[in-house]
């Protein structure tokens, strides 16, 4: 018998079925009648039961077990099983006691945080926090850590993140971004008040629809669609769709949400279809694949080149709206950097001390050096520290993410890795490709986009995120690359120096 193809099919078929919760899921946020939910809610249940019977099955288990010894398996097929197994064995050490209370508890407080959210009072979602809290405190243990709790629930989201690393990363911003982010806000006159007139819903579509085409999006394997809030999502290489939102009142909002969503669909749709419900048919991590949509939305989308080039094309469908402006100004605008309150609508460089706030705040509560009950003047006190903002209610301040209603802690961080790690893959794109900025000029996207297919996206889980970088760039993640990039940049809109 060959196992290995028995292990083939196995797999694919417990991806079928997680893809198959995607279409609902994608279904449920974008078409789905309000009605829907009773019957969405269970039909999806349903699906996750079947999911996890199927991969935490016995048989499954002794197979891989088995092919872990095979010897006589390539480099591919190694990886693929070692992977499954390190899976395997971790869904393993969920008791089905513990995945029923977990969902449960996560319905309950997502339940609680819309109303305290909707009430801006902290306390009605303080009891589902705590409860929350030691479920998570609950699962470090039981999944195991060398060095501190939460890097148990940094591993879930970008495999072998550590607390360490992450201390280290925000360290380097808290002492290089900080400072150059004050002497920036000393020196901002920028005005960006164009964005918010009024734009026809209609044209802002189709101008989205015509960046998605430049990038290299393929809409005959996928497509744009409406949501609360943008996302995007896949089934397969061949079916990776994106959702944007249109606020008729601010012109930013659709720009650079369909960009980022975009670049994230340009990494699943540049996955190899024949590796399909295996590692290697995967994306590496949620950090990884925040380094395509940002590297598309900053790198690119935020670019001079990019609207130097775009920017006639956005006049043409709005030329009263934008009369007075040109594709310098407009630039500079996208580029205002300036403290907020909210996370989403943060610029590229304050956008990470939001993240900093939440991870001091995540790591306090997992080693119980911050308790749940002191979270809003906590909260409230950082954002006077890190961004020299006064909070003046819990709905725009410790109420405003879902993540936390969710049961999702360690996942913030990944955010900011996916930044650095878009500035140091930029960098060397920047590098490998002659005249890089010359072709956004002209909207070529194309050796840009084989450039990433060809490093990045084609591998699967072939290798760890710190592994892949290393054979990108030479070496681990660096912030230097984000913070020299953010200089050059940064100093040129500003006349710092
Ligand atoms: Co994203």
């Amino acid at each position: 018998m060959d196992n290995y193809k028995d292990y083939l099919k196995y797999s694919k078929k417990i991806y079928d079925v997680y893809m198959s919760m995607s279409v609902l899921n994608w279904d449920m946020e974008t078409h789905m009648p309000k009605n829907g939910n009773k019957f969405r809610a269970q039909q999806l249940s349903t699906l996750a039961k079947i999911a996890y019977d199927l991969s935490t099955n016995d048989k499954y288990g002794n197979l891989l077990n088995k092919l872990s010894k095979d010897q006589s398996l390539s480099f591919d097929e190694k990886r693929n099983i070692f992977l499954s197994n390190k899976e395997y064995l971790k869904k393993k050490k969920y008791s089905i006691d513990f995945v029923e209370r977990q969902s449960l508890l996560v319905s309950q407080a997502f339940k609680d945080w819309r109303i305290a959210k909707e009430k801006s009072e902290f306390k009605i979602f303080k009891e589902s926090l705590e409860n929350l809290i030691e479920l998570r405190k609950e699962e470090c243990e039981l999944l195991g850590y060398d060095n501190h709790p939460y890097d148990a629930l940094l591993d879930k989201y970008e495999p072998n993140l550590t607390t360490k690393d992450v201390d280290l990363i925000f360290s380097d911003v808290k002492n290089q971004l900080v400072p150059f982010i004050n002497k920036i806000s000393i020196n901002n006159n920028i005005d960006d008040s164009f964005f918010y007139q009024h734009f026809d819903h209609k044209k802002q579509w189709d101008f989205g629809i015509d960046l998605l085409k430049q990038m290299g999006y393929d809409f005959n394997s996928g497509r744009q669609d409406i949501s609360a809030h943008p996302f995007s999502s896949h089934f397969s290489p061949e079916d990776a769709r994106v959702t944007t939102r249109i606020d008729e009142n601010n012109l930013s909002e659709m720009i650079w949400s369909c960009i980022h969503e975009g670049g994230h669909a340009l990494y699943e749709q540049g996955i190899l279809p024949e590796n399909y419900g295996t590692p290697l048919g995967n994306s590496i991590s949620l950090g990884i694949h925040e380094s395509q949509s940002r590297l598309w939305e900053n790198h690119v989308g935020r670019s001079l080149p990019y609207w130097k080039n775009n920017f006639s094309l956005l006049k043409s469908y709005f030329p009263k709206e934008l009369s007075d402006i040109n594709y310098e100004l407009f630039y500079d605008a996208c580029n205002n950097v300036k403290s907020s309150l909210i996370r989403t609508n943060a610029d590229e460089l304050t956008y990470h001390l939001h993240v900093l706030i939440r991870y001091e705040i995540e790591k306090g509560l997992i080693e119980d050096s911050i308790q749940v009950s002191d979270l809003p003047s906590i909260w409230n006190d950082l954002y006077k520290k890190y961004l020299n903002i006064d909070v003046p209610n819990d709905s725009v301040g410790v109420l405003q993410d879902i993540h936390w209603s969710h049961g999702s802690f360690g996942y913030f961080p990944t955010y900011t890795l996916g930044s650095f790690y878009a500035a140091q893959f930029y960098y060397q794109a920047s590098k490998e490709i002659n005249d890089l900025n010359i072709k956004i000029e002209n909207g070529n996207m194309k050796e840009l986009l084989n450039w990433l297919r060809d490093k990045i996206h084609v591998h699967g889980e072939r290798y760890d995120a710190k592994v892949l970088c290393q054979k990108i760039t030479g070496e681990e993640l660096n912030f230097r690359f984000f913070m020299e990039y953010a200089k050059e940049k940064y100093s040129n809109i500003y006349k710092l120096n």
